[in-house]
């Protein structure tokens, strides 16, 4: 997984330009794929069903409570985590079950349909959502590794390594 499109580039005198033209693309391309998602949104029910057969039998009702938009995102990240070739095993169980659990909140707080246009046009930061999941996570028994990073899964992620793989997931799917 490269961070690459997701931060913008560094400038630099010599040909800076262009990859901001093409940093600037690239973000282009991803709010056209939220957007799409957003409208119309594809939902693997295979897929989904294997997905959700990773969680604990308990954690599966708020899962199912997403929304069909929240679905779709989380399994294109698991598609992604579990086909990256560059991942550790350990890391892989880690990154699924973080992918599968970090927008739980949402099943809580489920935005309408025009607030989920409108943040694929503008980047508002959704602020309940990882404090919501990461309560419901720890009401579930979720080991605290799993409660923090979901509780932090939109801040910095300071020193925490697979947090940080996971946000460029995450902000590229
Ligand atoms: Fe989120
Ligand atoms: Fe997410």
């Amino acid at each position: 997984m490269s961070s690459k499109g997701v931060f913008p580039p560094e400038w630099s005198p010599d040909g800076g330009a262009a990859g901001w033209v093409s940093w600037f693309l690239g973000r282009v391309a991803y709010r056209l794929r939220q957007a799409r998602s957003v409208l119309w949104p594809q939902v693997d029910p295979g897929l989904l069903a294997e997905a959700r057969s990773r969680l604990p039998p308990r954690w599966r009702r708020p899962f199912d409570r997403l929304g069909g938009s929240e679905k779709a995102h989380v399994l294109r990240l698991y598609r992604a985590i579990t086909t990256d070739p560059d991942l550790a095993a350990a890391d892989r169980e880690e990154l699924v079950l973080l992918a599968l659990t970090h927008d739980l909140g949402k099943s809580i707080t489920r935005p309408t349909f025009f607030e989920r246009v409108v943040k694929t046009v503008l980047p508002i930061p959704n602020r309940s959502h990882p404090i919501l999941g990461a309560r419901l996570l720890r009401r579930l028994g979720a080991p605290t590794r799993l409660v923090r990073r979901t509780a932090r899964h939109h801040g910095d992620p300071g020193g925490d390594r697979l947090l940080a793989v996971f946000q460029r997931f995450d902000d590229s799917l």
